[in-house]
């Protein structure tokens, strides 16, 4: 057993977080905040999980739901792949595990949207079994511990990280050490201005001793990032908006959105055709959404109908008033431009 892990373990009954509402609680609760965790901070996760419990308390009650009341309550996480994984893995436990979350770290790593460190943390903290975990956190503390540099997205950096995780393992308290690495990472071992001061594992650690604490993690190699336009076609019928379900698994696929052009030639090409005839059109300002690998400039061009087309009529399609449009399972740009129009209307 290592120092490293005898000390996070007393420094976590002491300094570490005892009160999130996932901790202690069963497999399902602890697989679907490891879930809503993998992007999102802590703070923004605790109110979408508390609603999200009482809605599906049970993974039987998540499989029995619709997709749709699932990215419903996903609204705002983004990351919505996540949500549509979890849907479709509850549906697994339910049909392959009779509704019982599995033990086996092979069946976890099976489910859909679970990787191994995910797995791993299922693993540890329901289960109470020795497994290493690798998150972001995590990642970070063992990268200056160790003293480990080179981009952690690199296979051999990622190896390397893996074993460390695993050498450090402790016999006992796996749960509470588990919680104490992310703990840590949380909040001493923060990615810039790192508290070392306060670190329990300070004495062995790599970069504090020799003044590398700056310089790890090496950050991923610099690549611009994409920028890419997009124009939201906002067509009104007096307080309605048409609002579209995006096909299949793209980035906001499942989700409601408005009709997206690559510009507003596009945009004004598609409202010809499809017969619309407008009494009044409006271009908004362009905002910037930013995604991990690009950003979008979104320009939305609202346009006041003069009549209700057919189109609106069609499956996948659906014409909202803009206070259900907000209670409908949107991404957050669109619930930016819904909030805007219910402003300056
Ligand atoms: N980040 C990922 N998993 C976490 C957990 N169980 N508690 C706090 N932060 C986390
Ligand atoms: Fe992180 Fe500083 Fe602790 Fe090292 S001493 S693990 S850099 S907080």
């Amino acid at each position: 057993m290592s120092g490293f892990a005898n000390r996070l373990i007393a420094w976590q009954r002491t300094y570490g977080r005892h009160d999130l509402p996932w901790q202690g609680a069963d497999a399902y609760r602890v697989w679907l905040s490891e879930i809503m965790l993998q992007q999102t901070q802590v703070s923004t996760v605790i109110p979408y999980y508390q609603r999200f419990t009482a809605s599906f308390p049970t993974v039987a009650s998540l499989a029995a739901a619709s997709e749709e009341q699932v990215l419903t309550h996903w609204s705002g996480l983004g990351y919505y792949a996540r949500g549509r994984n979890l849907h479709r893995a509850a549906q697994i436990v339910v049909e392959k595990h009779r509704g019982e979350f599995p033990r086996q770290h092979e069946q976890i790593l099976e489910l859909p949207g679970i990787g191994r460190s995910t797995a791993a943390a299922i693993c540890a903290l329901a289960f109470h079994e020795h497994r290493a975990i690798l998150d972001g956190n995590v990642r970070r503390v063992l990268e200056r511990y160790c003293g480990i540099a080179g981009w952690a997205g690199n296979r051999e950096v990622e190896g390397k990280l893996w074993q460390q995780a695993e050498a450090l393992l402790p016999q006992r308290d796996i749960a509470a050490y588990t919680q104490a690495l992310m703990d840590l990472g949380a909040t001493v071992c923060t990615r810039s201005k790192p508290k070392c001061g306060e670190c329990p594992v300070q004495a062995g650690c790599v970069a504090f001793n020799t003044g590398r604490t700056n310089e790890l993690p090496t950050p991923r190699p610099r690549k611009a990032m994409p920028e890419k336009h997009a124009t939201f076609l906002l067509l009104m019928h007096g307080n309605d908006i048409l609002l579209e379900k995006r096909p299949g698994s793209g980035i906001w696929g499942g989700l409601w959105c408005p009709p997206q052009f690559d510009d507003e030639a596009a945009a004004r090409g598609w409202f010809m055709r499809n017969g619309m005839t407008a009494s009044h059109g409006e271009r908004l300002e362009t905002f910037t959404h930013t995604f991990t690998h690009f950003k979008l400039h979104i320009t939305p061009l609202k346009i006041q109908l003069s009549h209700k087309p057919l189109r609106a009529a069609q499956p996948g399609s659906l014409w909202l008033d803009a206070g259900e449009a907000l209670r409908a399972a949107i991404p957050t740009p669109v619930r930016k431009v819904l909030e805007n129009l219910g402003r300056s209307s």
